[in-house]
């Protein structure tokens, strides 16, 4: 064992992302660039203005910032370049495989046309797997605040791309908006081959996360924290194996929970679930990947053995084949062995 920092460790360590929203990703810089090429205005003066507002009470807070700052993406290139600088920064943080939501109804409800917004998307990460070597899936996420018909409007337009599309999740407001709402269009998105995930106990209350198992038949909880609070819950999210992926930052934000002391990721791994860090919407939340990692292995004293295992769980829960998923937890078996 070499005697490395523990941000050493986490920087170098293989890791794929399994909880990220591209629109989560776009920074202020970009942002303002983004707006004046497009002729859009923000409602704040300067980088520095824009970055104080991000201070949120909840997830709604965040969310109608999210969608302000969203607005400006206009063109394919727009998309390129948001996904781009994503995987570029990822890169720089030893990320190997990202599974990424998209929000197509943010765009379309505006105007942009479904093929701009994933087409843009698409031809980043195609380039990110090329030239930075990071393998993706890609997720088309529903937002749950609106209603059924305009998921089900939202599938038949993602119809010609389907083969660039690896499954569908649900995300935005989450209470009052139970995963039950979308039983339906989950049913016709499963039909269609794509594997679905969902948005559950964030804010929303453990019976979201019963919902999203047993009425959408998710095999991924995002968030998840609220399964604490019901040990049956526990015991079966444990015996299925059923990844939740938390995102130890936004949690913070949010007011999921007060301190990255409370955060529920080590009690979780005690209870032998299947937890995976991420960072869910970086550019507001005040970090990427290792941030992530850093912020709960400092709060809650992590061992490197507790972080590679979050690493590997990172694989074990992701879309890659079984080959894939050997190959890369074999990597962290090593880089632990290593340091
Ligand atoms: N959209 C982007 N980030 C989200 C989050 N943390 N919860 C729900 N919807 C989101
Ligand atoms: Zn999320």
């Amino acid at each position: 064992m070499k005697n490395i920092s523990i941000e050493e460790f986490i920087s170098g360590m293989p890791k794929a992302e399994l909880h990220l929203h591209i629109e989560g990703t776009f920074e202020p810089e970009l942002m303002f660039e983004i707006a004046k090429r497009n002729g859009k205005q923000i409602p704040y003066e300067s980088v520095d203005q824009l970055k104080k507002a991000y201070k949120f009470n909840n997830l709604q807070e965040f969310l109608d910032i999210y969608y302000a700052g969203a607005n400006v993406l206009i063109t394919e290139q727009d998309f390129y370049d948001l996904t781009w600088a994503y995987l570029s920064k990822v890169h720089q943080e030893n990320l190997a495989h990202t599974e990424l939501f998209f929000d197509p109804q943010t765009h379309t409800d505006r105007g942009v046309p479904f093929g701009v917004v994933i087409k843009g998307i698409r031809n980043a990460l195609e380039d990110g797997k090329e030239k930075l070597g990071i393998s993706y899936k890609l997720i088309m996420s529903f937002l749950r605040h609106l209603d059924e018909a305009a998921a089900f409007n939202t599938l038949e337009e993602a119809m010609p791309y389907k083969d660039w599309i690896d499954g569908v999740g649900l995300d935005s407001s989450e209470l009052g908006n139970p995963p039950s709402k979308f039983e339906r269009v989950f049913a016709k998105a499963s039909a269609v081959g794509f594997r679905v995930v969902a948005h559950a106990g964030e804010e929303g209350p453990s019976s979201y996360i019963w919902e999203a198992l047993d009425v959408l038949h998710v095999n991924r909880i995002d968030h998840g924290n609220r399964a604490m609070e019901d040990m049956d819950l526990v015991d079966r999210l444990a015996e299925m194996q059923i990844p939740l992926t938390l995102c130890p930052l936004s949690n913070l934000e949010l007011k999921v929970v007060q301190h990255l002391k409370d955060h529920p990721v080590v009690k979780m791994m005690d209870k032998n679930l299947l937890v995976t860090v991420n960072s869910d919407d970086p550019a507001y939340f005040g970090g990427y990947m290792n941030a992530n990692y850093l912020g709960v292995a400092k709060a809650l004293n992590m061992s490197k053995e507790q972080l590679a295992a979050l690493a590997k769980n990172s694989f074990k829960a992701s879309w890659l084949s079984d080959k894939e998923k050997e190959e890369k937890i074999l990597l962290v078996d090593a880089y632990l062995k290593a340091h």
